[in-house]
């Protein structure tokens, strides 16, 4: 994606003093970073305070995160807002989070339209409560003429579930007579996702330290380079997302091949 280098460096500023915005190539940024967002709770619990109050505190560090990830041109955001499994927390915190998530992206929409920001989602949208649910048709409805970054939020997504689906949608087809089982390849199975279209993490980013992925784009993430940072997700800022990138770059990866970078 374009990227306006004087506006990256003035919204970069004052660094501290581990990283700076000259110690990563700005020709080599990955094209989609992804993140788990984990932490919230903790975050809160250390303060002294109700879970929830993490919740609220994690949204000022993922709308940072979109403004930082336009600024330095990804083409993809992609964030693992709630998993299938999360349904297993505390009905109030629940509550809390589907009323979170509609009441942002309902503020959130002006910045969106701002900096061009196409909305996705990733999940099963159908089993939320209904007032997200409409909300995040608006969401999507308002920003799909947008050309800029697409900012994907996973929100009741498992990756599982996910290619269940996916595999229920191709024996559909072969069933109608659509399709034969010789067809389906990597790609056509791909495109039964819910990331269809878009490629694959370059970059997968998990804040306050913990080491897996929970059900998290399990087909997406084969050769995806990991970055697990102890920052819990409401400390997250710009010079993090740098970091991560920076680590990014100094990876050999080499695709199951032998060249080097
Ligand atoms: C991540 O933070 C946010 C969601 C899963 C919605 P957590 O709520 O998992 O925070 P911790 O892991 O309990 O600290
Ligand atoms: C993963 O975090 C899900 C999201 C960040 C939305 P969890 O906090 O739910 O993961 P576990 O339970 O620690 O594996
Ligand atoms: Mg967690």
């Amino acid at each position: 994606m374009e990227r306006d280098e004087a506006k990256l460096r003035a919204y970069y500023g004052d660094a501290p003093s581990d990283i700076n915005l000259d110690d990563v190539d700005l020709t080599r940024i990955p094209s989609h970073v992804s993140i788990i967002m984990d932490g919230n709770g903790r975050w809160a619990q250390a303060r002294g305070l109700d879970r929830t109050k993490g919740h609220v505190a994690g949204v000022d560090s993922l709308r940072e995160a979109v403004t930082t990830s336009v600024r330095l041109g990804f083409d993809v955001l992609s964030v693992y807002a709630f998993s299938t499994e999360n349904w297993r927390r505390p009905q109030r915190e629940v509550d809390l989070l589907m009323h979170l998530f509609a009441t942002t992206l309902v503020k959130e929409l002006p910045l969106f339209h701002q900096e061009n920001v196409r909305l996705r989602f990733f999940g099963d949208l159908e089993a939320l409560p209904r007032e997200t649910y409409k909300v995040f048709q608006k969401g999507l409805a308002e920003t799909a003429d947008h050309t800029g970054m697409t900012f994907a939020l996973a929100v009741n997504y498992g990756s599982r579930a996910e290619i269940v689906r996916a595999a229920r949608l191709l024996a559909q087809d072969v069933e109608n007579g659509k399709l034969s089982a010789d067809d389906i390849d990597n790609d056509m199975f791909a495109s039964r996702l819910y990331t269809a279209g878009l490629p694959d993490p370059e970059l997968l980013i998990r804040s306050s330290g913990e080491k897996r992925l929970s059900n998290y784009l399990l087909w997406q993430l084969a050769y995806t380079e990991f970055y697990v940072t102890d920052t819990y997700w409401p400390d997250f800022t710009r010079w993090d997302m740098l970091r991560a990138i920076h680590a990014f770059q100094n990876r050999s990866r080499r695709f199951g091949g032998v060249v080097n970078k």
